[in-house]
């Protein structure tokens, strides 16, 4: 079977929807950003702080090109990596693209809890939300299958990716 790859904007549920899949299908999941983390050994938001987003975005590149090499796995990837072709051409060799989807709102009161996402640390986050969901929306459209999460548990998501992956 194709790995999954959770794709989408910040606060759309990936690590969530990630670890229902994990449960049902007892893969593990591979979240690029912590094994970027793990890997620098730093936050991003500091990395993003000391060496800026473009270092950031080499990270993630090299980090998904070696780990989209794994089988039977669920990688889950930053709201940006979509932004690259390079990016979308690794993913694509590796699985399937899930891009989960909601709206500004709602990804505003997923994310407003903590400030570990620089782009959002913004003096008007919706504002910036739907600024970045606008440029983004071609980038999104460009995985195999479209999810809202929009009332819906991490489990109802996962459920329906399952029913779709298997076809
Ligand atoms: C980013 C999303 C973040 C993280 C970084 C940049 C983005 O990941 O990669 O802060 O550009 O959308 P999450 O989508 O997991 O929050």
């Amino acid at each position: 079977m194709k790995n999954i790859v959770l794709t989408g904007f910040m606060g759309t549920g990936k690590s969530e929807v990630g670890k229902e899949l994990s449960r049902v299908l007892g893969w593990q999941v591979i979240d690029i950003d912590t094994e970027i983390e793990k890997s620098q050994n730093m936050k991003i938001t500091e990395i993003f702080k000391q060496f800026g987003e473009p270092r950031f975005r080499d990270l993630e590149t090299e980090m998904i090109k070696n780990l989209s090499k794994n089988k039977n796995v669920i990688i889950s990837t930053g709201g940006g990596a979509v932004l690259r072709q390079e990016n979308m051409d690794a993913l694509r060799e590796s699985g399937v693209i899930i891009c989960l989807t909601a709206a500004p709102e709602t990804i505003l009161k997923r994310t407003s809890n903590n400030n570990d996402r620089p782009l959002l640390q913004a003096e008007n986050p919706l504002k910036k939300i739907k600024e970045l969901l606008e440029f983004r929306m071609p980038y999104y459209q460009k995985a195999d299958i479209i999810v809202d999460t929009e009332n819906k548990k991490p489990f109802e998501v996962a459920e329906e990716i399952i029913e779709i992956w298997k076809k």
